[in-house]
């Protein structure tokens, strides 16, 4: 994509920027934008572009900026498909179950997880996603999460250190050694292919005080915090991560007003992960009560084989709009840009000028129909600006 390519009878160009179009997506119909060197270098009214060399015609379908999925846990071997059946006949989520997944991760070579990864990662790009967020947290020891971050490293440079997941079976009943070897040795091992770190703050995986230990001493190894918090009960874990300034509180299902007046008076983006209501028959977070607050809201998958395998935005902004009271322009918006604010980016999420050119069109007019037509797969093409080599830190 390095010469001038001009895109052209778009039906309706979501850019995010207000000051480009109509209401929060800066909605622009019958729209035309030019790339140049994987950049956006015009944007505007189909009739009033400049001719160049490359054009492709859009044909009245929709385009988005490519979806940003900013929590995944892509770093893994195995299938926990009984688990997700054995739910669906009345048992309960809970997080011990990390541990047959920590298991099989542990047994693959670099060779099989990098594969697993890669097929993800082909998903992801397939279902519209142009830059994903992955995290380590089912290796658990030294070695295994800094072979998962390098790993991780060559696709993305999202990548999040989250060795809290859960205690590992052989620091049973010693908790508080696991989480001095997590903020310790093996921080030291994984920071170097980390961006940010993450910890599991809920039931069955860490408590708060435990959480804050960890996320300080990234903090003090140069990565910046996010947070599993709230997924399975109330708890401390939203406070904490607005406490801490993290880039995102991630799950927040269980929410009381003070959470989210947090949230809402933060930089902490809410990011809200459906999928894992949906494949563990949880009650859906509350996005409509935190939006009417003022907070940001991010969507994401979770994708990960024990709560939510499934690598799909679409189906993500659909249960959005069904079942968690937000419209479809705001579900679009928390698919884009509130998944590229989650990981603090400002060249992505847009369609404005010196944007990346990472752009998503669909067998569909309107980005409406990512909702309307629940689980048909509407990605017509996707265009992605190279990867930017990541700054060695
Ligand atoms: O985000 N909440 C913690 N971690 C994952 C679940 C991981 C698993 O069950 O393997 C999640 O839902
Ligand atoms: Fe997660």
């Amino acid at each position: 994509m390095n010469e001038t390519t001009a895109l052209l009878n778009i039906g309706s160009l979501v850019t995010n920027d207000p000051e480009l179009g109509e209401g929060l997506l800066g909605l622009i119909t019958d729209a035309a934008l030019v790339i140049e060197e994987g950049r956006v270098s015009w944007v505007g009214r189909s009739s009033d572009v400049t001719p160049t060399t490359a054009v492709i015609d859009l044909e009245g379908r929709a385009v988005l900026p490519g979806f940003v999925d900013s929590h995944a846990h892509l770093m893994f071997a195995g299938d926990r498909a009984d688990e997700f059946a054995a739910r669906m006949s009345g048992e309960r989520y809970a997080a011990g179950g990390i541990r047959r997944t920590v298991a099989a991760t542990r047994a693959a070579t670099d060779e099989q997880l990098a594969e697993n990864l890669w097929r993800l990662a082909a998903e992801l790009r397939r279902s519209g996603v142009t830059t994903f967020e992955t995290k380590s947290g089912y290796g658990l020891t030294t070695i295994d999460e800094a072979r998962a971050l390098g790993i991780a490293s060559s696709v993305t440079q999202e990548t999040t250190y989250l060795g809290a997941h859960v205690v590992p079976a052989e620091f049973e009943g010693r908790p508080d050694d696991y989480v001095e070897l997590v903020a310790g040795a093996m921080l030291d091992s994984c920071a170097p292919h980390s961006k940010w770190i993450d910890v599991f703050c809920d039931r069955g995986a860490f408590d708060v005080d435990q959480a804050r230990t960890v996320l300080l001493a990234g903090v003090a190894a140069g990565l910046v915090p996010r947070l599993h918090a709230n997924q399975l009960q109330h708890g401390g874990g939203v406070q904490l991560a607005v406490e801490v300034d993290a880039a995102s509180a991630d799950h927040c299902t269980y929410l009381d007003d003070l959470d989210i007046e947090a949230l809402a008076a933060s930089n902490t983006v809410a990011t809200l992960l459906p999928g894992a209501e949906f494949s563990t028959r949880s009650p859906y977070p509350d996005a409509r009560r935190l939006l009417d607050a003022g907070a940001t809201i991010a969507l994401a998958t979770d994708c990960n084989p024990g709560s939510s395998y499934t690598t799909s935005m679409s189906l993500m902004i659909a249960i959005a709009v069904r079942d968690m009271r937000m419209t479809p322009d705001e579900a679009a918006w928390s698919a884009t840009l509130g998944g590229a604010k989650a990981l603090r980016r400002s060249d992505i999420g847009r369609l404005s000028v010196g944007s990346r050119a990472d752009i998503v069109s669909l067998n569909a007019p309107s980005h409406i129909h990512l909702a309307y037509r629940p689980g048909v797969d509407l990605i017509h093409r996707v265009w992605q600006a190279p990867l930017t080599p990541k700054v060695a830190a």
